[in-house]
């Protein structure tokens, strides 16, 4: 391939995440522990000689717009992301972007809660700042994913999904201090284990409405608490019992939101301590506690995927269980022993079906680099 034919193009690799623990977190400034997976968005990405971006989706169609035009938001989702994208950069880096062709293809599911929107973002803003020598720092590039998701996909999301997926790296988890992005990499050792996703191939449509209003409950939660506490700045930071002494100070659910997220954060760190020691099973006992947290106080989960999790609960090959991401659909991630995974999806998609009459996707995933870049 000539010179000039490999500097007009790039074609991108872009991860989804999965996270282990410390689940809506992020946005209260506390510890995740997040990895990139081995199923990926691919984006073909082409220089083109006019102002013109055409971007096609396998799954969504195609998005033309013209790159000096103002970027607005669309009705149809999915352009959201690449318009929030390009939006960011274009302020970033003012008449630095041209037109180009992106072709997009992915091998991962959407609305599973593994991040297809994050990998979509990162690997479109990665591509563009390497196709056109943006000359922007990684850092950057994933602060202006997550504002894409804000201000034009809607969901007021904290900053682990994009920095899952651009700073990921193989066989490593990322425990991130997601207020002062300090991040320490810790082997992804779960031997005699694997690390399974059940699919529960449903999305209700609640999920960005409540995220948000989970979002605005921890608010209220800080607001309340730093009028006594004012040295409090996140509400992850704030000890259990400082919010029990506070309890009928706070209205509604608030309290109940509190606690799960100073527990859930205890908890991450705790559990991070013990997968450095190889305590799997300690660990996998953790998750289900998060799991129960989701469900019972946070109040994030549903019925197929607490029926996934129960089911797990006299497995003694399955030591973890939880529902991962946003919640409301999506998938549950477990540990589950090496020699019971087949006997093991193979009993849930048999239960799921008989339960819900849906088809269960199960999905064995290991960790992988974060977005890369390849010229081909
Ligand atoms: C979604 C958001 C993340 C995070 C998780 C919940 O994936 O995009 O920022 O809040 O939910 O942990």
């Amino acid at each position: 391939m000539s010179q000039n034919l490999i500097e007009n193009r790039v074609v991108v690799k872009s991860p989804g995440r999965i996270n282990l623990i410390g689940e809506h977190i992020d946005y209260n400034g506390g510890y995740v522990l997040p990895a990139a997976i081995n199923l990926k968005v691919t984006l073909k990405i082409q220089k083109t000689d006019n102002t013109i971006c055409t971007v096609s989706s396998e799954q969504g169609g195609t998005l033309s717009f013209d790159i000096n035009q103002p970027l607005k938001i669309s009705a149809t989702q999915w352009e959201n992301y690449i318009l929030g994208v390009v939006d960011g950069l274009k302020k970033k880096r003012p008449g630095r972007l041209d037109g180009f062709d992106c072709d997009i293809s992915s091998e991962l599911p959407i609305g599973a809660g593994i991040s297809s929107s994050a990998a979509l973002e990162c690997g479109l803003a990665k591509g563009l700042n390497s196709l056109f020598d943006l000359e922007l720092e990684d850092i950057e590039l994933i602060e202006i994913s997550r504002i894409a998701e804000h201000n034009f996909v809607g969901t007021k999301c904290g900053v682990m999904d994009q920095f899952a997926v651009t700073m990921g790296q193989f066989n490593k988890l990322i425990l991130l201090n997601c207020e002062s992005l300090e991040h320490h990499l810790i082997d992804a050792d779960f031997s005699p284990y694997k690390i399974i996703l059940l699919n529960t191939n449903v999305s209700h449509n609640l999920a960005t409405s409540e995220y948000n209003n989970r979002r605005v409950e921890c608010e209220q939660a800080l607001k309340i608490i730093q009028k006594k506490h004012p040295q409090f700045s996140f509400l992850a930071d704030v000890p259990e019992t400082v919010i029990e002494s506070l309890k009928e100070k706070f209205p509604g659910k608030v309290f109940q939101r509190a606690l799960y997220v100073s527990r859930e954060n205890t908890r991450t760190l705790e559990a991070a301590a013990l997968i450095q020691k190889g305590k799997v099973k300690e660990f996998g006992a953790l998750m289900y506690q998060t799991h129960l947290g989701l469900s019972k106080k946070y109040e994030v989960s549903c019925s197929e995927l607490d029926f996934l999790v129960d089911l797990t609960q006299n497995l003694p090959q399955v030591v973890g269980s939880r529902m991962m991401g946003g919640g409301f659909g999506g998938c549950t991630i477990n540990l589950v022993k090496n020699d019971f995974v087949n006997a093991f999806t193979h009993l849930a998609e048999e239960q799921y079906q008989k339960e819900f009459g849906k088809v269960l996707s199960p999905v064995e995933v290991a960790t992988s680099n974060g977005v890369e870049i390849l010229y081909s």
